[in-house]
C-alpha cells in the first residue's frame, strides 16, 4: 500500500515588507538580504491574522474540494506550530470548527520548533497504515517573529500549509525510512513570557548541518537510499541561502560534485515561494515542497525527492518520497501565485506599527480592526477569549 499527499495548499499573510525597506534600519545595503541572506520579502501577520487564520486559509481549498463522505474521512487534524495562541487549547480546534470539520474528529497540536510539521506527517502515515479508509489533515502554521533591530529581523515570515495524508496519494508518496538525529542544543527557543524568539544566530546555523549530518548517516545507516538516487532535495529554509548552505553541505559529506548549476537543477525550484514568503518555521519546508511542483518546468513523475526537516532544539529528520505521475493535475499552482503576488506592500513605518501592539491580558472587550483579506479573521480578544470568525461573518461577530 503506498502512503503519502493526495493534496497540498498554502496560505501566507496578507502584508509584506521588502527587505530593501528594512536594510536602512540595520545600516546595510539591501544585497545583504536579497543574496547574503537569500531573502527579498517577508510576510507580515496583521493584528487580526495570525495561526488559527493562517491555518484555516491554507486548508479551506483542500476541504472545499471534498464530497461529504471525504470530509467524514478526516478523522484527524493534526496542527503543528511554535507560535501556538493558548497553553492549554489546541488552535487545531479553531480550524476545525472554522472549517465545518465532522465532530467525530480527534484534533491535537504539536511543538518541536520548526520540526513538528514532520513529526505530523509520520503520526498521520501511521494512523493510515491502520485504516487505510481514514485521512489526516496535517496543518503546519507558523508566524515568525523576532525583536525589531535584532540581527533575526530580516528573517522573519508567516506561513501555513495544509496537507491531506491518505492511502494511494495523488502527489508524493513518502517512504518508509527516516534518518533521525536528536541533540540537546539552545541555539533559538520562546519561553512563554516571550513573543519573540531567542536565538544565538552562529549556533543555530551550526546546529542544523551538524543535524543535517547526523540524521544523513542515520538514514544511510537504516538501508536508505543514497545520495545519487536522490533527484532532488527540499530543506527547512529558515532563509533560502540556509538551504542553499545545507545542499552544499551535504554535497561535501558525500563527495558529490559542487557544480552550481547542477546544486541549483537539484534545489532552486524549492526556494522561489520562500524567497518571497521568509520564515514560516514548521511550514517552511513544506512550502518548499509545493515550490518545487509549482515551478518544475519538467514533469516531475518518478522522482525521489529528499526532505531534511530541522527545528531547533535540536530535532532533525532525513526522509524521502516519490513524486507520483499525474500528479499536475491536482496541485494548486494559480491559487498559490495569486496568494504570493497579491499581498499588500507595506512600508517600514507601517510595518512597526503592525508588529508593536502586545495583545491584551486584562480579560476586556478588544474588538480588532480588519486589516487583512483573509477568508478567516482573529475578530476580537473578548473575556480572555479569542474570537474567530469567517470573514463574511465578522462584521456580525464583533457587532
Ligand atoms: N552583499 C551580499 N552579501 C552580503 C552583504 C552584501 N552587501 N553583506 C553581508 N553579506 C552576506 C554575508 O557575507 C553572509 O553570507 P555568508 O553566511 O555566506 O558568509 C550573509 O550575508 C549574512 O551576513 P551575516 O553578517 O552573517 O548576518 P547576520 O550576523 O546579520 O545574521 C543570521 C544572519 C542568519 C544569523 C540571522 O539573521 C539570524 O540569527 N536569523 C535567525 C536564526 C536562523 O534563522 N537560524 C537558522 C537555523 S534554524
Amino acid at each position: 500500500m503506498q502512503l503519502g499527499i493526495d493534496d497540498l495548499s498554502f496560505a501566507t499573510a496578507d502584508q509584506y515588507l521588502d527587505l530593501a525597506d528594512l536594510a536602512p534600519s540595520h545600516g546595510v545595503e539591501p544585497a545583504k538580504y536579497y543574496v547574503g541572506l537569500g531573502q527579498e520579502r517577508m510576510s507580515v501577520a496583521a493584528p487580526d491574522e495570525d495561526v488559527v487564520t493562517l491555518a484555516a486559509a491554507a486548508a479551506q481549498p483542500i476541504i472545499a474540494d471534498l464530497d461529504d463522505a471525504g470530509r467524514a474521512a478526516i478523522r484527524t487534524v493534526l496542527l503543528a506550530t511554535e507560535s501556538g495562541i493558548d497553553q492549554s487549547k489546541s488552535a487545531g480546534v479553531y480550524v476545525h470548527r472554522l472549517l465545518g470539520l465532522h465532530a467525530a474528529c480527534r484534533v491535537v497540536e504539536l511543538k518541536q520548533a520548526c520540526y513538528s510539521g514532520t513529526s505530523a506527517l509520520q503520526m498521520a502515515l501511521a494512523l493510515v497504515t491502520r485504516n487505510p479508509e481514514q485521512k489526516v489533515l496535517v496543518i503546519c502554521s507558523d508566524v515568525a517573529r523576532y525583536d525589531v533591530g535584532s540581527s533575526g529581523e530580516p528573517t522573519q515570515g508567516a506561513g501555513a500549509v495544509a496537507m491531506l495524508i491518505s492511502a494511494n496519494p495523488r502527489l508524493v508518496q513518502i517512504e518508509p525510512l527516516s534518518g533521525l538525529h536528536t541533540t540537546d542544543v539552545m541555539d533559538f527557543w520562546r519561553p512563554n513570557y516571550r513573543t519573540t524568539a531567542v536565538v544565538d544566530g552562529r549556533l543555530s546555523l551550526r546546529a542544523y548541518t551538524e543535524s543535517l549530518s547526523g540524521a544523513w548517516a542515520d538514514l544511510q545507516a537504516q538501508g536508505g537510499p543514497s545520495f545519487t538516487d536522490i533527484d532532488t532535495f527540499c530543506y527547512h529554509q529558515p532563509f533560502t541561502k540556509m538551504a542553499v548552505k545545507a545542499h552544499q553541505h551535504l554535497t561535501k559529506v558525500v563527495g558529490a560534485p559542487r557544480d552550481p548549476e547542477v546544486l541549483d537543477a537539484q534545489i532552486g525550484d524549492s526556494l522561489r515561494y520562500n524567497k518571497q514568503i521568509g520564515n514560516s518555521y514548521t511550514a517552511s519546508m513544506y512550502i518548499g515542497l509545493i515550490s518545487l511542483l509549482d515551478h518544475a518546468t519538467e514533469d516531475l513523475a518518478g522522482n525521489r525527492i529528499g526532505f531534511f526537516s530541522y527545528g531547533s532544539g535540536s530535532v532533525g529528520e532525513f526522509f524521502t518520497g516519490l513524486v507520483v505521475p499525474g500528479y499536475r493535475d491536482h496541485l494548486r499552482t494559480a491559487e498559490h501565485r495569486r496568494r504570493v503576488d497579491e499581498r499588500r506592500r507595506v512600508d517600514h513605518d507601517e510595518y512597526l506599527r503592525i508588529v508593536a501592539p502586545a495583545n491584551p491580558v486584562d480579560g476586556g472587550e478588544h474588538p480588532i480592526p480588519v486589516t487583512s483579506r483573509s477568508p478567516f479573521r482573529l475578530a476580537a480578544i473578548s473575556g480572555h477569549q479569542r474570537v474567530y470568525v469567517r470573514s463574511d461573518e465578522a462584521a456580525e461577530a464583533v457587532a
